[in-house]
């Protein structure tokens, strides 16, 4: 077959010169500059930090010094970097936009500008300055038939969001491989830091020299996966919290993926991201469109200021959550698959008295779910363990005063169930005769096939209508292998991960209010796509507070601290076996949104007071947790990690310190709160919870602070000269509040 092809208007990638357009789009602190020279396709001289007004002429100057000398024995014109680099432009490293036609054709487009808007409208200006805002770049490659349309958003909060719609203009279908978007990144980004990790031990910060070559996190688990590279960052060399420069992506979307760090021979070097397509899997049909997830970007002077990109630009969605983050109780670690109901009952008693103000009711209530085996994806509950439904347990929770939520995996099927027994053609797999290897004895329910979608969603909607339910744990417990539509063996992913978000949508607009907890085998879906269809992300099935210092911390380098489901469970961790204190536990689950997953019958009573005080403190501080600036403190190596939250007017502040190992043959690094007002004066409490640390060890400062009601020092003192540090035994902490004083700032000295 032969594509029909439409006539050029223009002859391709010759200069167009009125289709200059050069844009410096500024925002808290970042430049990003947009340079379209004779119609080209857009390339990024400049994406970093701000570089103030610039007239036409600076701007100009921005677009051609960002020009390379052409380099020997290559292309014979200096190589241009696009947003989606192609070879038309000499660019040799990955492709941006890369498919194919039927006869093998289309598969290096040579796309130009035919118009770009500003905000909505035409822009007719050669040289533009403007702030947060959209813009669209319509871009076309007529005789390869193909039409792309790049939409660049830098968003208040100084991240960049960037994706890229490609549509089939010619008459015979396309078939596309793959849509990246690329965004330039200076040489003195010489390290990298993204993320590993496994089932409960998500987000494991890795440092790499950023070397020539391709740095390259793919992802086909059809999930985001435990080992997502979350944020991929290039930054100076040894960049930190508060120092050196970063850069980072991270792309929105919970299905397969990549995100890839790329250094050409010639040194340029870029990161890029888009979604992984299988072949045939995105096949467009004339006029059809495919469009790709955002990838957000983030610029910082360190990576606390990448990471308040994300955190204020999650913070200022309309959707988002209230600082009122609910403690939640999950009965999970407690009772796993025992559904009893005078046991259920008696916790809610034991969490109401708590303060717990949201109770979950995990896996096992429905089919024959007695263990995970069986029953997964028959959505009725189950007769033989609740013979009078889930209404006694319910109602027992709503009329304590709090919310309930249920536990759903709606994606997901035991082949020991009504719904695969009636209907196996609903289950994703390589062909009709055959199925995936099983995960978690489990396989995975089509979404895509309109039957499958509706009876799930039907079951669940049943649910929502009979019961008060507020809130849904929204698991998902393996990763799709030979996902495919078993009747014509059709690459289903994408389509699978869309009917996935279309549902989670769907029930919320049928449930106003309706809160959704993102799940998945813990913390192997947690990504800006996912959070706009959910409200909260499960970080890890690994609470032991050790790890999860680890954990949260990495995690919040993308989400604020309410959107971390955190949670306190019992003394000796069901995933490590480690013992810690309650008051290790309760101080690293304060920074996040509270739960407690623990059998609180087995608590003591000298427990279960402490609990309390935690979660009193909890209420008090959330205001404070979910508004405030994560800072997290450069220590070096010490093994005391100091980390907390500034309100944004530097009025208040919370950390805690903990020893996440023995100390080592170097003194400990002193305190130091960075972010205060140099100019206030701050009083600063140690707060101690329940049992005082093992192995305190105060210094002098410490211990009249404690006689006095704290101590009373200048800001800029706290910032910088700081405070000498206290001896912790390992896996203990302390809490330190600070308070600006208004009136006598006298000292207590
Ligand atoms: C995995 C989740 O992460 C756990 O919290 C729990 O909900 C189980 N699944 C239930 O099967």
């Amino acid at each position: 077959m032969t594509p029909t092809r439409r006539p050029a208007e223009h002859p391709v990638l010759a200069p167009v010169p009125d289709r200059t357009h050069r844009i410096h789009l500024r925002s808290a602190g970042v430049s990003v500059v947009l340079d379209v020279t004779d119609g080209r396709a857009p390339a990024i001289p400049h994406w970093g930090a701000d570089l103030g007004e610039l007239s036409a002429n600076d701007l100009d100057a921005v677009c051609e010094s960002a020009v390379e000398a052409a380099v020997n024995n290559a292309v014979d014109v200096p190589v241009r970097l696009g947003i989606l680099p192609a070879q038309a432009d000499g660019w040799l490293g990955r492709p941006g936009l890369t498919g194919s036609r039927p006869d093998g054709s289309g598969w290096a487009p040579r796309l130009h500008t035919e118009a770009i808007t500003l905000d909505g409208q035409p822009l007719t200006a050669t040289h533009v300055q403007s702030g947060p805002g959209r813009v669209v770049i319509k871009l076309a490659d007529e005789p390869q038939s193909l039409a792309v349309e790049l939409t660049l958003e830098p968003l208040d909060s100084g991240l960049l969001r960037v994706r890229g719609t490609v549509t089939n203009t010619g008459e015979t279908p396309y078939a596309l491989d793959e849509l990246t978007v690329a965004l330039p990144v200076p040489a003195r980004a010489s390290e990298l830091l993204d993320f590993a990790g496994r089932w409960a031990r998500e987000r494991t910060p890795q440092r790499s020299t950023f070397g020539v070559g391709t740095h390259l996190r793919e992802n086909r688990r059809g999930r985001t996966g435990a080992d997502s590279a979350h944020v991929l960052h290039a930054g100076t060399p040894g960049v930190g919290f508060s120092h050196g420069e970063v850069w980072g992506v991270h792309l929105g979307f919970s299905g397969n993926h990549r995100h890839l760090a790329e250094q050409v021979n010639t040194g340029t070097k870029i990161l890029a991201g888009g979604e992984m397509l299988t072949a045939g899997e995105v096949v467009l049909d004339p006029d059809a469109s495919y469009t790709s997830p955002w990838l957000y970007a983030t610029y910082g002077a360190g990576l606390d200021q990448a990471a308040h990109r994300f955190h204020r630009f999650l913070r200022s969605r309309e959707h988002h959550v209230s600082t009122r983050r609910p403690v939640t109780l999950n009965v999970w670690e407690a009772v796993y698959f025992d559904h009893d109901l005078a046991r259920l009952r008696d916790l809610a008693d034991r969490a109401a008295e708590l303060g717990v103000e949201r109770y979950v009711l995990d896996d096992g209530w429905f089919g024959s779910r007695r263990d995970d085996h069986s029953g997964l994806g028959d959505w009725v509950v189950s007769a033989e363990v609740w013979p009078d439904g889930l209404s006694p347990l319910i109602d027992h929770v709503t009329d304590l005063g709090m919310e309930f939520g249920l536990w759903f995996e709606p994606e997901m099927v035991n082949e020991d169930s009504e719904v695969a027994r009636a209907h196996p053609e609903w289950i994703l797999g390589p062909d009709s005769e055959q199925l995936p290897v099983e995960s978690r004895h489990q396989q995975v329910l089509n979404l895509t096939i309109p039957g499958a979608y509706e009876h799930v969603k039907n079951q669940i909607l049943a649910l929502l209508d009979e019961y008060d339910i507020g809130y849904i744990k929204w698991d998902q417990n393996r990763d799709l292998l030979e996902a495919a539509t078993r009747a014509t063996g059709r690459a289903a992913t994408h389509e699978q991960t869309l009917a996935a978000y279309r549902l989670m949508d769907e029930l919320k607009a049928a449930h106003p209010g309706l809160e959704i907890e993102a799940c998945a085998s813990g913390g192997a879906r947690v990504d800006l796509g996912v959070l706009e269809h959910t409200d909260r992300v499960w970080v890890s099935d690994c609470i032991d507070p050790l790890e999860r210092q680890l954990m949260n911390r990495w995690t919040s380098q993308l989400l604020p601290l309410e959107l971390m489901g955190s949670h306190i469970a019992s003394g000796r961790s069901h995933t490590t076996g480690r013992l810690h204190t309650l008051s290790f536990r309760g101080l690293t689950a304060l920074f996040g949104h509270l739960g407690i997953e623990w059998d609180l019958a087995q608590a003591s009573e000298a427990e279960l007071t402490e609990l309390r005080a935690w979660i009193a403190l909890y209420k008090e501080q959330r205001e404070l947790l979910f508004t405030g600036d994560l800072v997290r403190v450069d220590r070096g190596e010490d093994v005391q990690w100091m980390y907390g939250v500034l309100s944004p007017g530097r009025d208040q502040g919370l950390f805690v310190l903990a020893a996440v190992d023995r100390q080592g043959t170097s003194q400990h690094a002193r305190l130091t709160f960075p972010g205060l007002d140099p100019a206030a004066r701050y009083r600063l409490r140690p707060l101690i919870i329940g049992e005082r640390p093992h192995g305190l060890n105060a210094p002098a400062w410490w211990q009249r602070a404690e006689e006095q009601d704290g101590i009373v020092l200048p800001g800029g003192v706290l910032t910088t000269s700081g405070l000498a540090a206290p001896l912790l035994d390992p896996e203990q902490g302390v809490l330190l509040s600070l308070t600006r004083e208004h009136g006598d700032t006298s000292s207590p000295r």
